[in-house]
């Protein structure tokens, strides 16, 4: 079986930046994948500096330091990183970095995600919720059925899960929930936030 080739995500997530088009905003800072729903920065807790693991191309970064936030984004992909860079590179607090976080979230499996933070370090994290009956690890075909062997991991719990892996992992202050969205039947997004002892 052909294992994960991380050339092959950085490309993924190359092709990914390229595909998102001249979307550019720092003017809100959220968590769903609807524009205006869901909390802003409070599930960070008012911090002095951040830190977004997968920055993409940088909006939540450039988002934080406009509200004064000393705010660092760290990327793989080097389509992403050149993107924020050239957009938010001026921007007084903003600060892109090209390289691969030990853990984004979702994306390592939830016990690597534990040690990534310094302790006492507030975690949030957001994303879909996870399709009734195939919780845990959810692969893709990163090019697709018909394009090269691209595997895409992720990972994705019900709430009660994430909370037990991260209280089992070190973190305290655990709270994960299911903000809904704007149409009772459409689907939400899964926030959770916790601190790490
Ligand atoms: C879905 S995009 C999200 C971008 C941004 N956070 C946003 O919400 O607009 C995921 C980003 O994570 C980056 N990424 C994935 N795994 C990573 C890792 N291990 N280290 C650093 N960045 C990673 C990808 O290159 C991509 O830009």
């Amino acid at each position: 079986m052909a294992s994960t080739d991380i050339d092959d995500v950085v490309g993924y997530w190359d092709r990914d930046a390229r595909r998102d088009g001249d979307r550019v905003s720092h003017e809100a800072f959220g968590w769903t994948q609807y524009d205006g729903r869901g909390p802003g920065a409070e599930p960070l807790g008012g911090p002095r500096s951040a830190l977004e693991l997968g920055s993409g191309r940088g909006d939540a970064v450039a988002a934080l330091a406009a509200q004064g936030v000393d705010a660092t984004g760290v990327d793989l992909s080097g389509e992403h990183h050149r993107l924020a860079l050239r957009t938010w590179g001026g921007l007084p607090g903003a600060h892109v970095v090209h390289g691969q976080g030990r853990a984004v979230v979702h994306r390592p499996p939830p016990p690597a995600a534990a040690g990534a933070r310094p302790r006492g370090a507030r975690r949030a994290f957001s994303h879909a919720p996870a399709v009734p009956g195939s919780h845990g690890v959810q692969g893709m075909c990163g090019d697709g059925f018909t394009g090269r062997q691209v595997w895409i991991h992720r990972w994705a719990h019900e709430p009660g899960t994430w909370a037990d892996l991260l209280t089992e992992h070190g973190f305290t202050d655990v709270r994960v929930w299911v903000e809904p969205a704007p149409e009772p039947d459409h689907v939400g997004t899964l926030i959770g936030t916790a601190r790490r002892g």
